[in-house]
């Protein structure tokens, strides 16, 4: 009998069991209060969203040409091809390229990487837009540069022609394509 008693009151809560649970209670709830403002500051402010797509002015950018902007954290070259530079990367075959995927954001994602799907499109092919990273490591290629007088990455050797495909070196993959239109004819919205 007294054994029973016993094991009863040791399944009691007693007060200072009462106590600790009131103050857990207290810290979880503290700590989702405190959780709050972090999470709220990892909202993108409007700054952040006004960054998400940019306009840029092409209007001085001559034949042969190229700039580089800055968008979402990344270059972005932008190229003025010269005549010459538009054919030599339209008489490429696709059996000639090491990746024959556009990789244009534009386009569906199993479009082929033809000098045209490249480009900035009809009646705009001479215009090249493209991610400046690298689809070895991420260094930023030189621009103008290379066997192919496209883009050079001086990192390990990658090789591209001049509508940015990879065509020597250890890059797997042509230089991306980010979403992007005509505003104007001399103004191009990235993003
Ligand atoms: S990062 Fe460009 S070749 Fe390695």
């Amino acid at each position: 009998m007294s054994e029973h008693v016993t094991t009863s009151e040791a399944s009691e809560p007693t007060r200072r069991d009462f106590l600790y649970l009131t103050t857990g209670m207290a810290g979880a709830v503290g700590a989702v209060a405190v959780a709050w403002p972090f999470i709220d500051q990892m909202r993108p402010d409007a700054s952040t969203l006004a960054l998400a797509s940019i306009e840029v002015d092409v209007a001085s950018l001559e034949p042969g040409m190229s700039l580089t902007v800055k968008w979402r954290g990344k270059p972005v070259f932008i190229r003025n091809r010269t005549p010459e530079e538009v054919q030599a990367a339209a008489d490429v075959q696709l059996s000639e390229l090491k990746d024959p995927i556009a990789r244009n954001a534009n386009l569906p994602a199993d479009a082929p990487a033809t000098g045209a799907d490249r480009s900035g499109g009809q009646g705009k092919e001479n215009w090249i837009v493209m991610i400046g990273t690298c689809t070895h490591l991420g260094c930023v290629p030189l621009g103008q540069a290379g066997e192919y007088n496209g883009w050079f990455c001086p990192c390990h050797g990658s090789v591209y022609d001049t509508a940015g495909r990879i065509r020597k070196g250890p890059a797997p993959q042509n230089l991306a394509i980010p979403t992007f239109s005509f505003v104007s004819d001399t103004k191009i919205k990235i993003g």
